[in-house]
């Protein structure tokens, strides 16, 4: 019996178990028989297993597909780019891009990386458009580094402040494979198995196969819809907003084997790989182990621009669940790319103050850093921002000091903010409450 057969024939049971089910779409639908299917699995293994096991042969089918048309000097890794795994000290974090990169020593192997080393590496390793690179790495200083030396940890930095793992700055909730901090008690940054389970039967159904943009916005869908349930400390602001975006859309479009869209296919092998998820038989559950590029792996031919990432995210991502953020535009008839990269552009001043509220000489200097790499590609002329319209009282953040917003973020536990720890199997099961002891999860 085909698996899709398997998950409407729990359709009756379904709707007692999830009341809301009424009246859903039918991606919501299948996302809910999904999350079903995985909970009766974990009730009663001896009948479920086989069925993740066939989930997984059949993507697996694709194993070894590669792009058609592809130029040898995009293969990667190149000579001199051994994968090594981090050890201990060196910083991981919740970016499965850049902890890859880093692996491979395109980015420094300890984790500490310059704002150059990160868009020189992205383009080198993935080629990601500099602008794209530039506003990314930009966000990073400005709100989990600094600024002296541009500089930022893919993790935690010693001492434990900041980092690409500081939640409600570039690192945010609703990630593709990462729970929220507030359910995953601080733990934002660890490869979730069930996200990734959930993520893996989704392509498994597909028609593709491939985590493609149409697979990636349901999970996204998935994602989207548990936290607003479940999360009472849910907050999307649209800088952190747009990374979240464009990260599903970055699965097919970084991690694919050769060019998505021109002949290059996001498959399980790829993908895997790169984002580190290991299926374990014994466990039937995905191990998080470090990053690495699959072999014979190409990456993208043509770069990756801030453009295509808000296109994707904006038009072919957020429409299957649209989570209302500060984004004043949407719905009304000035939505655009540039309506909202705009806003991100605007969103600077914002951030500021979450920083260093109460250091004004420093707060001159950040912010007058952050326009000078942003300016010249947002601002003026390129696509006509509003230079004037840069206020620090736009209320891009309201209620910042609610506890969960940016000026107040819930207590998390210590042991759970640290740097990434491989070879471990997290987040059996849905955080629907914070999951603040390591060994529920
Ligand atoms: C240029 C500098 C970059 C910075 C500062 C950056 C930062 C981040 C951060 C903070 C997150 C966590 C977002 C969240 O909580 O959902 C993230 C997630 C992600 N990043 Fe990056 N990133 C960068 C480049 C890249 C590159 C080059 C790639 C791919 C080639 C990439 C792929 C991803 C993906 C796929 C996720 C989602 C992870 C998941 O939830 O499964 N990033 N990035």
């Amino acid at each position: 019996m085909k698996v899709r057969n398997i998950l409407l024939l729990a359709l009756p049971a379904l709707s007692s178990a999830y009341p809301g089910m009424m009246g859903a779409s039918k991606e919501e639908i299948d996302a809910m028989l999904i999350e079903k299917r995985f909970e009766e699995e974990k009730r009663d293994p001896q009948i479920i297993a086989p069925i993740l096991g066939s989930l997984l042969g059949t993507i697996r089918g694709l194993l070894g597909s590669v792009a058609s048309a592809v130029d040898l000097n995009n293969k990667r890794p190149e000579p001199g780019f051994e994968f090594r795994a981090p050890g201990p000290g060196d910083s991981r974090g919740p970016c499965p891009g850049l902890n890859l990169l880093a692996n491979h020593g395109y980015l420094p192997r300890n984790g500490k990386v310059t704002f150059g080393q990160v868009v020189q590496a992205t383009a080198r390793g993935f080629n990601m458009g500099a602008d794209l690179a530039t506003v990314l790495a930009t966000f990073a200083v400005l709100t989990d580094g600094d600024i002296v030396n541009e500089s930022f940890y893919l993790g935690s930095p010693p001492g434990k402040v900041g980092g690409l793992n500081r939640h409600s700055t570039v690192e945010t909730d609703v990630s593709v494979h990462r729970e929220d901090y507030y359910n995953g008690c601080g733990d934002n940054h660890h490869l979730s198995s069930r996200l990734w389970k959930q993520n893996v039967a989704i392509v498994a159904r597909s028609q593709s196969k491939l985590f493609d943009m149409e697979n990636m916005a349901q999970q996204y869908a998935a994602n989207a819809r548990f936290s607003q349930i479940n999360n009472p400390y849910l907050y999307y602001f649209p800088f952190p907003m747009i990374v979240s975006l464009g990260a599903f859309a970055f699965y097919p479009n970084f991690f694919s084997n050769g060019t998505y869209g021109a002949g290059g296919v996001p498959n399980y092998e790829s993908v895997s790989s790169i984002v580190g998820a290991e299926y374990d038989d014994r466990t039937r559950e995905f191990k998080y182990v470090p990053e690495r590029f699959p072999p014979n792996w190409y990456r993208r031919a043509v770069p990756y621009t801030a453009a295509n990432a808000l296109a994707d995210g904006y038009l072919r991502i957020y429409p299957k669940y649209p989570l209302v953020p500060g984004v004043a535009q949407l719905g009304g008839p000035n939505f655009s790319v540039q309506t909202v990269l705009c806003d991100a552009y605007q969103g600077i001043q914002s951030i500021i103050p979450l920083l260093l509220a109460n250091d004004v000489e420093n707060v001159a200097a950040k912010i007058t850093w952050a326009q000078s790499k942003i300016t010249g590609l947002l601002g003026g002329t390129v696509l006509g921002c509003d230079r004037d319209t840069l206020s620090p009282t736009v209320p891009f953040f309201p209620n910042a000091t609610r506890t969960g917003g940016p000026l107040g973020t819930p207590s998390a536990q210590v042991s759970n903010i640290g740097d990434n720890v491989y070879g471990k199997v997290y987040f059996r099961n849905a955080p629907t409450r914070p999951q603040c002891n390591p060994s529920q999860n």
